[in-house]
């Protein structure tokens, strides 16, 4: 018996995820999606996201016919019903992109309702797992006009790169509900299985919990950036510094690593989202406004390191000088290029008159690559070619192969002798025998 009939709508990365996940736990599930090509790619088990384990449960789920894919939401709704087991808990994953003046655009989740308001049996649970202003449960209730029908929030918490694993292993589930007490509780009892601690709200703290959460990893990850820079400046060593903070519990090891700045698709739109729900309500919030600044310096400055490691100075030209680029994803385990810090900086080079080659090990053979603007960067097939005649190599992106790159092959290559590891990623030691400068983001240059 399937434990509980659920529809998600939107099979982006938040809605394939919650419907394979949710299938593996026992559910009958059916997601649904506008886009005919790839509702029938999903179909025949053809995913297009990078994500370990996600065609696995995928294929699982549909084998066992308790996960499928249609197109629209009424379809869904339909198919479910057909089965004689109408629909309990539809989960609404369809995107909430960064409107206007930063205020997410709630179109998509708007369509959805209109689409289903009459074809939701009483009862039923309409779920938000969008990230989505705070409100928005009150707002989709409004839209719906079907007091007979509940609406709840119950944001996700997903890694790309992890997200069938966070999914599985949650560090908690969060679900609020403004509707009858029950609806958080039904929302819940879904994940039961997991074990995880369970956070049961009304959904304006729902909602702003995502954010929380969200904004706190942003304003740590500004923190230490900051931090690397102050360290550069009195000769201390962030990678000691953050390792001693980090074993005290109540910060933790995690989210501690400087780089060229935070980016992906989510924190850059999170933070602008709350700064934008703060307005709303009157609130100036400095601490957020300043991790976006922070985070905008960051991009700057690894420009001026760039600067002085090929020119000898903060303010040298970089007028045709050639650079490899050695990461262009906003993370490794990805080939998102969304928001990406890597393409923040690159921008910012070729700004300055720089000439940029990148080689990604996440973008060899994916679709993502044509999504980059060649005025902007090229992309090289392999690392030593995108090395070739270039006066600086800099790293971008934590990709751990680039560790154990050929580093005498790479300098052979290279025109100049300096690399620039803005994720301090590279063993300099290494670095530093293939007869290569490193220099690091707040810690000791090695010449
Ligand atoms: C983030 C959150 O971590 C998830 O919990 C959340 O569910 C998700 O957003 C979302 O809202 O959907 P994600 O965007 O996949 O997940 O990326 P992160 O792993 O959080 O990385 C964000 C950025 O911070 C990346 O540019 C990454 O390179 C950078 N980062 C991360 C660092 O510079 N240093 C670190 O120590 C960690």
């Amino acid at each position: 018996m399937f434990a509980r009939t659920i529809a998600v709508v939107g099979t982006g990365y938040v809605g394939l995820t919650t419907g394979a996940c949710l299938a593996s736990l026992g559910h009958r599930v059916v997601c649904a999606d506008i886009d005919e090509q790839k509702v029938a790619a999903l179909s025949r088990g053809e995913i297009s996201i990078r994500e370990p384990g996600l065609a696995e449960l995928v294929g699982e789920g549909l084998a066992a016919g308790r996960l499928s894919f249609v197109v629209g939401a009424g379809q869904a709704l339909k198919e479910l019903e057909t089965e004689g087991k109408p629909v309990e808990v539809l989960f609404l994953c369809v995107p909430t992109p960064m409107g206007v003046g930063g205020v997410a655009d709630l179109s998509a989740v708007e369509a959805v309702v209109e689409e289903v308001r009459d074809a939701m049996p009483a009862g039923c649970v309409v779920v938000n797992k969008s990230t989505v202003p705070v409100g928005t449960a009150d707002r989709t209730a409004q839209l719906l006009e079907r007091p007979d029908v509940q609406v709840a929030s119950n944001p996700e918490f997903l890694r790309e790169g992890s997200a069938v694993h966070d999914f599985l292993n949650p560090d908690r589930i969060v679900v609020g509900s403004n509707s009858s007490p029950d609806a958080a509780e039904r929302v819940a009892a879904l994940y039961a299985r997991l074990g995880a601690p369970t956070v049961l709200t009304d959904a304006a703290s729902a909602e702003m919990i995502k954010y929380a959460a969200n904004c706190f990893l942003a304003m740590k990850l500004s923190y230490v950036n900051a931090l690397a820079e102050l360290c550069e400046r009195v000769d201390a060593d962030v990678a000691d510094v953050t390792e001693g903070m980090g074993y005290d519990r109540r910060i933790g090891q995690a989210f501690l690593s400087p780089g060229p700045g935070w980016g992906g698709s989510c924190l850059p739109k999170d933070t602008h989202a709350l700064l934008q729900v703060a307005d709303s309500a009157d609130f100036e919030f400095r601490l957020v406004r300043a991790s976006i600044d922070t985070n905008t310096r960051q991009f700057r400055r690894m420009v001026d390191k760039v600067r002085l490691a090929v020119t000898g100075s903060r303010n040298g030209s970089l007028s045709r000088v050639r650079l490899a680029l050695f990461g262009l994803t906003f993370k490794a385990g990805t080939d998102d290029l969304r928001d990406s810090p890597a393409l923040g900086v690159a921008a910012l080079l070729r700004q300055a008159g720089a000439e940029l080659v990148g080689y990604d090990p996440g973008l060899v053979d994916s679709p993502a690559v044509a999504g980059l603007d060649p005025r902007l960067v090229t992309v090289a097939d392999d690392p030593y070619q995108a090395a070739e005649g270039a006066q600086a190599v800099v790293v971008l992106t934590e990709w751990p192969e680039f560790r154990s790159l050929d580093w005498s092959r790479v300098a052979a290559a290279a025109d100049g002798a300096t690399v620039v590891d803005t994720r301090n990623l590279l063993d300099p030691a290494v670095v530093r025998r293939a007869g290569l400068t490193w220099t690091g983001v707040g810690r000791p240059t090695i010449e």
